[in-house]
């Protein structure tokens, strides 16, 4: 089967009015509500063990029909991205560096042995799918048309091997605030019981289970008035890992930032990598080093640590207020978002929907 590339376009459909749209987009949230359409590509491995690319199409949004034997099901075979949309002011559509998200997609595929998807298929199966729900972006402050590529096992096999058929989809959601309402700091559980991911793991690839995997200390974290969880390394001295959908970030007093090296274990975000660029450009020094939590917790208390903030591509630059491990609380409560933090976000935020120069050529046009 070889990889065939053209797009075929099925029949049209708004399942949303355009007052009901309205409606929604005047408060999206986060993950609440989905476009009208989706594309999808479908991979399969003939009988000559050859693999390949076919019908890349465009569809109506809705529900997806899977043997109940497919392996995703069972063995939780499935990669997925977090990109967004934005529209700039002469009413162009772009995204931001879609080619880190479809190169890390195929990072993510090898891991878990699923296909790699050409560039070029990844960013056709974005902007056909933002050409037709366009309408679904919305426009206020921080908000997006946030997309969700993602890849699942549909061979019916219950035998542990790679699925020989897969699918790969992108869904559209308009997105505003992850943790709803304005921009405020979040307080944070420290999970002592639970790790995300270990050395030879997962950890690196974007791939549900690894979400999967955090809930039980997201749950944990929420039953304790927080509203995500840090995961460490304690096998490293508690070294800080990342949040449980989001890296992390800190501010020195001296004007430095760190934030904790790729070790193989945690997600090399996009935006990470944007931020740790713009410091740079602001001729801060930047480094990528281990920090634990006992030099968090003396940080914050001596005061050498000014700024803690949390960043994704759904979390855009979110501030750390209070870390909560037990008994014990780390920072104070209430405390006001960081300069140097909302500073980043807005010159983020600026360049992705065009009031600030790209200067780095992130932004694709869709
Ligand atoms: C994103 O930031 O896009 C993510 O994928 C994190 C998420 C699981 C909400």
């Amino acid at each position: 089967t070889a990889t065939d590339t053209r797009f075929a376009r099925h029949l049209s459909m708004q399942r949303a009015s355009a007052a009901e749209r309205e409606a929604i987009l005047a408060n999206p949230g986060f993950g609440n509500y989905f476009t009208d359409h989706t594309t999808i590509i479908d991979f399969r491995v003939d009988a000559s063990g050859v693999g390949g690319w076919h019908d890349a199409r465009l569809e109506p949004y809705g529900p997806i029909a899977l043997d109940p034997a497919a392996a995703v099901l069972h063995y939780g075979q499935e990669i997925f991205e977090g990109m967004k949309a934005y529209r700039h002011a002469d009413g162009s559509i772009w995204t931001f560096r879609a080619d880190a998200n479809a190169a890390r997609l195929n990072r993510s595929a090898v891991r878990l042995a699923l296909p790699q998807l050409p560039e070029e298929l990844f960013l056709e199966s974005l902007s056909q799918l933002v050409a037709a729900d366009q309408d679904w972006i919305p426009s206020g402050d921080g908000e997006s048309l946030y997309l969700r590529p993602f890849m699942i096992a549909t061979e019916a096999f219950l035998g542990v091997r790679p699925a020989r058929e897969v699918s790969y989809r992108v869904i559209a959601s308009p997105a505003g605030n992850y943790f709803g309402g304005e921009v405020k700091p979040v307080d944070i559980w420290v999970s002592r019981n639970y790790a995300r991911a270990g050395r030879g793991g997962t950890g690196a690839a974007k791939a549900g289970g690894n979400y999967a995997s955090s809930l039980a200390a997201q749950l944990e974290a929420e039953a304790h008035g927080c509203k995500q969880v840090l995961f460490l390394d304690q096998f490293n001295d508690n070294a800080v890992e990342e949040l449980g959908g989001m890296n992390v970030f800190f501010v020195f007093r001296d004007g430095s930032i760190v934030t904790p090296a790729l070790s193989g274990t945690i997600l090399e975000g996009v935006t990470r990598s944007s931020v740790i660029q713009l410091g740079r450009d602001r001729g801060l020094q930047v480094s990528e080093r281990k920090i634990t939590l006992d030099e968090w917790r003396d940080g914050v208390a001596g005061g050498e640590i000014t700024e803690v903030f949390a960043c994704g591509t759904a979390a855009v630059i979110t501030p750390i207020g209070q870390l909560r491990d037990g008994d014990e609380f780390i920072g104070m409560a209430d405390a006001a978002a960081g300069e140097v933090t909302m500073s980043i976000r807005r010159q983020l935020l600026g360049i992705q929907t065009g009031t600030v120069e790209d200067t780095h050529g992130w932004l694709t046009r869709l």
